[in-house]
């Protein structure tokens, strides 16, 4: 096996003045990137999901905007500001629930607020690549912190794709999984296919078999089977935002994975970086969640698997409770059984310690 701290598939690269994407639409059978130019070809990228993974779709937003950036300031280099606010509502508008989008645009958005003389491309480059950077920075923490949840010879269940492909690299949940697999206390890796996208299946399984981490993966309704079994430890997911009392919206399916959990003693862990904690979100219900067309659920990959006029109901995310997570680990550090209290004072604190120590 290669050493699992490695990850080899990067999903968002700058090169050459142009953002490129790995179009995840189409793996696990082509690997293509996409060179994208223009602020509304990356919108419509993060709309639809050439790159998905709240983290990764908040640095592609980033990117975005130093190329908007870059096209204002060439129209209007006396009042490019202005325009780019407009550039920033429609990266904004392109999907509802993944705060880590709005997190990313504002904080270009202050850069730009605190004044830049002249070129504004090269310093909101510096920004966006930080974003980048210091996303890799905190998966890697926090695959150590959740490394250290697990004991010995656990079997996890993930749901959906969290890794590399969903952040700038190594992953949330799925960067857990690595460091656990990296010092032995993960025996066996299960995914759910995901349904209706198939992040599991095409997106989960790819990512770590190219990294030669074992996987099996199992229909979404055979987790309770799995859990039944005792196959199962801990359920290891990721966030497209937390609310502020510890609720949290992840890719459909979520929610039903974690009350079956619960039910049979399995232990539910949400990985993800503070750029997806909420505050001022007060809890789940006041999270929109995202409804993508029914034609997602009554075709796989262009083929009918419906009759074409049959109705679907496709939201693409669901809250799962904060009283059903034994565990929230952000790059700040572990909170356990959350609550508004313990996410507050997690969010506040500059140091790890503090929010491990609030269990
Ligand atoms: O619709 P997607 O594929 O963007 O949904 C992704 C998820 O739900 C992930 O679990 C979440 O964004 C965390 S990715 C580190």
């Amino acid at each position: 096996m290669s050493d699992p701290h490695h990850d080899s598939v990067q999903a968002i690269v700058w090169r050459e003045d142009a953002l490129q994407l790995l179009d995840q639409r189409l793996l696990p059978q082509q690997e293509t990137y996409l060179t994208l130019t223009e602020v509304a070809e990356v919108a419509a990228a993060i709309r639809d999901m050439v790159v998905r993974g709240a983290p990764a779709i908040g640095i592609t937003a980033a990117y975005g905007l130093v190329l908007a950036a870059r096209e204002r300031y060439r129209e209007n280099p006396d009042d490019w500001t202005v325009a780019l606010g407009q550039d920033a509502a429609l990266l904004l508008a392109a999907r509802p629930t993944a705060v880590n989008l709005k997190w990313a645009l504002a904080r270009l958005q202050a850069r730009v607020k605190a004044g830049i003389d002249g070129d504004p491309e090269p310093v909101l480059l510096v920004e966006a690549q930080a974003i980048h950077a210091e996303d890799v920075a905190a998966n890697r923490h926090m695959g150590a912190l959740g490394a250290a949840l697990l004991s010995p010879h656990s079997g996890v269940l993930t749901h959906c794709n969290t890794g590399a492909l969903a952040t700038g690299g190594y992953g949330t949940a799925l960067g857990v999984i690595r460091a656990g697999v990296a010092v032995g206390t993960i025996e066996r890796v299960y995914a759910d296919e995901t349904r209706p996208w198939l992040q599991g299946a095409r997106l989960t399984a790819w990512e770590l078999l190219q990294d030669d981490i074992p996987v099996t993966l199992i229909a979404d309704g055979a987790a309770a089977l799995l859990m039944q079994q005792g196959q199962v430890h801990w359920l290891i997911v990721g966030a497209d935002r937390i609310a502020a009392n510890g609720d949290v919206a992840n890719k459909i399916g979520t929610y039903t994975a974690a009350l079956v959990a619960r039910h049979h003693g399995v232990k539910v862990m949400v990985v993800a970086p503070t750029s997806t904690v909420d505050l001022d979100t007060p809890d789940g219900a006041a999270i929109p969640i995202e409804q993508r067309d029914a034609a997602e659920l009554l075709r796989i990959a262009g083929a009918p698997i419906a009759p074409p006029d049959a109705d679907a109901w496709n939201p693409v995310f669901d809250i799962t409770p904060a009283a059903l997570i034994d565990a929230i680990v952000t790059e700040k550090g572990v909170v356990q059984a959350p609550d508004t209290a313990k996410l507050r004072a997690m969010m506040a604190s500059d140091s790890p310690a503090i929010a491990t120590a609030n269990a």
